[in-house]
C-alpha cells in the first residue's frame, strides 16, 4: 500500500485526478469504478477541467458505480445514478453505452447483482477502482461484519452510515436502510485501487488503515491484500499516523 499525504483537498483532488487522467491516457479504453460521497467531488471538477482544457478523451472509457441505495430511483435527486450524471458522466465525453449503473429499484436485486458482475466481466474486469472510505471503515457500502460477501449484493447499511449520509437527505428518516454494493472481492480484483480521504474526521480511519491489522469489521484493511493500492490523503486525515 503506498501512501501519498498532500497539504490541503485542493491539493488531493488534483493529485488524484492526474493519477486518473495519467491512466486514461494510456489505456483510452480503461474500466473504472467509481464512489459517490462529499470526497470524489473535487476530483471529478479536476477531470472535467482537463476534459475541458487538455482534451482528455472519455470516449472509450467504461465507468461502473460502486454502490447505489434500494428504493432509489435513477432520478431521485440522492441517487448515486444522477450524483454520477450531475458530477461527472453529463460534463464529459463519456458514451452513455459506456456507462454502467447499479438500479436500486429493480424488481430482482440478486439478479441485478449477477447482471452487473457479469458486466463488469464483459468489460474484461476493472483496471481501476476509485474509492472513498467511511468513517467506520466501510468501503463502497460493504459495512463491517463479521464475514462479507465477496461479489456484488444486497446490503443492510450500518446506523453510523445512515447517520453520516443524512446530510444529502431532509432527514435521517429518509435515508435508506439499505443498498446494492460491489463486494470486496470485485474490488480487490480491480487492477489498481485508488483511496482518497480528506479532513480530520477521516484521522481515526487512516489510522486504523495504517495499523496494517486486517479484519472483515475495517472492510478497507482487506485492501492490505491488494498488490497495487494508492491511498492519497491531505494532511489533516493522516494527522494520526
Ligand atoms: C458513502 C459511500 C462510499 C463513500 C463513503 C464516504 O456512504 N457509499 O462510497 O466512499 O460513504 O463518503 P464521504 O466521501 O462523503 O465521506
Amino acid at each position: 500500500m503506498r501512501v501519498e499525504i498532500v497539504k490541503d483537498y485542493g491539493k488531493l483532488s488534483r493529485k488524484a485526478a492526474r493519477f486518473v487522467a495519467g491512466l486514461v491516457e494510456i489505456n483510452p479504453q480503461v474500466a473504472m469504478g467509481l464512489p459517490t460521497g462529499s470526497t470524489p467531488l473535487g476530483l471529478y471538477e479536476e477531470l472535467v477541467d482537463i476534459h475541458q482544457e487538455d482534451d482528455l478523451d472519455f470516449s472509450y472509457v467504461k465507468i461502473f458505480d460502486l454502490d447505489e441505495y434500494v428504493g432509489l430511483s435513477r432520478d431521485h435527486s440522492r441517487s448515486y445514478y444522477n450524483y454520477l450524471q450531475e458530477n461527472f458522466v453529463k460534463k464529459v465525453n463519456l458514451k452513455s453505452r459506456n456507462t454502467y449503473f447499479l438500479d436500486g429499484k429493480a424488481p430482482d436485486k440478486k439478479e441485478e447483482c449477477k447482471k452487473y458482475e457479469e458486466k463488469i466481466l464483459k468489460a474484461g474486469g476493472l483496471d481501476l477502482v476509485i474509492l472513498g472510505i467511511g468513517r467506520n471503515g466501510h468501503i463502497g457500502f460493504n459495512e463491517p461484519a463479521e464475514e462479507l460477501l465477496a461479489r456484488t449484493h444486497q446490503v443492510e447499511l450500518a446506523s453510523q452510515t445512515i447517520e453520516a449520509n443524512a446530510r444529502f437527505f431532509e432527514s435521517e428518516d429518509e435515508v435508506p436502510q439499505e443498498a446494492l454494493t460491489m463486494g470486496i472481492g470485485t474490488i480487490l480484483n480491480a487492477d489498481q485501487v485508488l483511496l482518497i480521504a480528506n479532513g480530520n474526521s477521516k484521522a481515526p480511519a487512516i489510522e486504523r488503515l495504517f495499523s496494517g491489522k486486517i479484519s472483515t469489521k475495517f472492510p478497507a484493511s482487506l485492501l492490505h491484500t491488494h498488490p497495487a493500492v494508492t491511498v492519497m490523503i491531505d494532511q489533516e486525515a493522516a494527522e494520526r499516523i
